[in-house]
């Protein structure tokens, strides 16, 4: 397994759109694997493949309370969503440092395909749920901070590059 680097907000890249996986093979199999360690190395919730500059529908989620637990979405697709919204606090490892609150689906339910390539549903509430739009969102380019305002959004921009800039200079 091995370590991938994490784009970070403004990356330009971070806006491509995913395509679907044609075929769960050796390959995308490795993708996972790295993803899965890179996002549980980052302490984060959730990795989209987009995040790593590899521009498929692959997601990693792990909400488990010991962080041994990782779901695997391949080709996701919201089977439904329901009307009902809910607020709660987001943050991304693309944004390290950033937390605003984000309006999405109280709850939907998912089809994927799991490491295996076989397709499975759940449906999720909670953490999970806005943890899966988060991560579907990156595969279409979208950072939850295009969800705040442009006056926000622009603060932010300007400290992920002072950011990047000092880590560069350290
Ligand atoms: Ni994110």
């Amino acid at each position: 397994m091995a370590k991938l680097h994490i784009l970070r907000y403004p990356d330009p890249r971070l806006h491509t759109v995913a395509k679907p996986v044609k075929e769960v093979d050796a390959h995308i199999q490795q993708l996972v694997d790295d993803m899965i360690e890179t996002m549980h190395a980052a302490d984060g919730l959730g990795l989209a493949a987009t995040q790593v500059d590899v521009h498929e529908r692959v997601i990693v989620i792990d909400t488990s309370d010991m962080r041994d637990d990782p779901r695997v979405l391949i080709n996701p697709e919201l089977v439904f969503k329901s009307e009902e919204m809910s607020f709660s606090d987001e943050g991304c490892l693309s944004v390290p440092q950033i937390f605003d609150k984000v309006k999405r689906h109280a709850r939907v339910k998912v089809r994927a395909l799991n490491r295996a390539g076989e397709t499975y549903e759940f449906e999720a509430e909670g953490l999970l749920s806005v943890c899966v739009q988060h991560e579907m969102d990156h595969l279409l380019g979208k950072v939850f901070v295009e969800y705040l305002s442009s006056l926000k959004r622009d603060r932010i921009k300007t400290k992920m590059i002072k950011k990047t800039r000092d880590e560069l200079r350290a």
